[in-house]
């Protein structure tokens, strides 16, 4: 009896040795994301099971606050202090700056060893390599220029998706007229931002976008078409209930849910919300790409940082191979609202809202009409982005008319550039 208990208590010591060997055989990652609503929580939860399951050990650093720009700032104190994590939810130009600075870590092993090359759209191939050499992996891709809205809102005015902007508008007039909020927005630059590049894209199409928000083309930026983007993003404007100041997007998302508001124009992120609260696309709500041609791209992916720990450099090589994994991808996107980035992963259990993205992507970059989100980091250095932010949401917030918008963004874009 004692020897049994004896050996009992020797199994569990032996037990709890071999899961601590375990849990540090794929070592420890420290993961910095602004992932902290609903559906993005599910989300980032995949990613953190997954390792764990491998036997690595997920210290979580979350820093609230849609967009990341609350993120950003955190990274930045923690690589001056020398303390980087082990890996951070990064995007386009940000990956470059930090590897400029020689603090992002290489994984092109692993990449070789996988062929990320052959899995990847060429588009984001390039991002996540600096000199050539792979140092951040992509976990989606996100389709910026979307329309959300409630169908029994729409149903009490009678009203259908809208396909253009004039629809757009009508069945807005509509829903104000009946009481309802007809856009839901919170009022955060990022927010601001990623209305105007979507009416920038919708009103003035692809060619425009690129020259305005990706190269920086002054006449573009002083165009006719730029004023016409302002005059449609002061009707928006109009559209907005009077306490959007500051409210989350997830929040807004959150009245398109519950009949308050008819629309919401963001990111395929705000399906993550929908979904995470049960609701079903094409019953509950509805998706459809915003009015226009073309497709606003935006990827998520973990940069790896140098990081002295030989568990979290092995860590980093563990979460690299799992990033890209398909059955990673596959989890991760269901619950993200985003389709995988790895090209090898079977659509078959996405929604016809991720199959419409996939066939619109593809098509995007058939035709050459896929430009990168400048509000969500994937088209210009933060400081000219920052610039953007700026005078939107002045816009947005004041009077000011169309045309001095467009001359404030001009001169201040051609004073970031500098
Ligand atoms: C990110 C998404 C995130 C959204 C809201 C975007 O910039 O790419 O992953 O869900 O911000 O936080």
């Amino acid at each position: 009896m004692a020897y049994g208990r004896l050996s009992l208590v020797g199994a569990c010591a032996a037990g709890l040795l071999l899961s601590s060997t375990a849990a540090f055989a794929q070592g420890e990652v420290e993961v910095l994301h602004w992932w902290t609503s609903g559906g993005e929580a599910k989300a980032v939860g995949e990613l953190k099971d997954a390792y764990e399951a491998q036997g690595g050990t997920w210290v979580d650093s979350p820093i609230a606050g849609g967009g990341g720009d609350a993120a950003m700032t955190a990274l930045r104190a923690r690589v001056v202090a020398g303390d980087p994590p082990t890996a951070v939810q990064l995007k386009g130009p940000g990956i470059q700056e930090w590897a400029e600075q020689g603090v992002l870590a290489d994984v092109s092993d692993v990449a070789s060893e996988e062929n990320w090359d052959d899995k990847l759209p060429a588009v984001l191939a390039d991002i996540m390599k600096y000199d050539g050499e792979y140092v951040a992996a992509p976990v989606n891709i996100h389709r910026v220029d979307w329309l959300w809205a409630n169908p029994e809102v729409l149903a009490k005015v009678d009203a259908e998706m809208p396909t253009t902007w004039d629809e757009f508008n009508a069945v807005a007039d509509k829903l104000q007229e009946a009481g309802i909020t007809p856009l839901a927005h919170g009022g955060q630059p990022w927010q601001d931002a990623t209305l105007f590049e979507v009416v920038a894209l919708g009103v003035g199409g692809p060619d425009f976008y690129r020259k305005a928000l990706v190269e920086l083309d002054q006449d573009a930026l002083t165009s006719d078409t730029m004023v016409a983007v302002f005059d449609q993003l002061r009707k928006l404007r109009g559209y907005v209930d009077p306490n959007f100041s500051g409210r989350e997007w997830n929040l807004a998302t959150q009245m398109v849910m519950n009949g308050e508001a008819g629309f919401q124009i963001m990111g395929d992120w705000a399906k993550g919300e929908f979904l995470a609260a049960g609701q079903v696309p094409g019953e509950d709500f509805l998706c459809a790409a915003a009015p226009g041609d073309g497709f606003i791209l935006n990827s998520d992916s973990i940069a790896f940082f140098k990081v002295r720990d030989e568990e979290q450099q092995k860590g980093e090589k563990v979460l690299a191979s799992l990033i890209m994994s398909p059955d990673f991808q596959e989890s991760f996107n269901l619950a993200k609202g985003s389709i995988p980035a790895n090209e090898n992963v079977p659509m078959d259990d996405f929604d016809h809202c991720a199959q419409t993205s996939k066939e619109d992507l593809e098509a995007a970059i058939e035709s050459d009409s896929l430009v990168p989100s400048m509000a969500h980091e994937m088209a210009v250095p933060r400081s000219v982005r920052g610039e953007f932010l700026d005078v939107v949401t002045n816009f947005f917030n004041s009077d000011m008319s169309s045309e001095d918008a467009v001359q404030t963004l001009a001169t201040s874009i051609d004073r970031a550039r500098l």
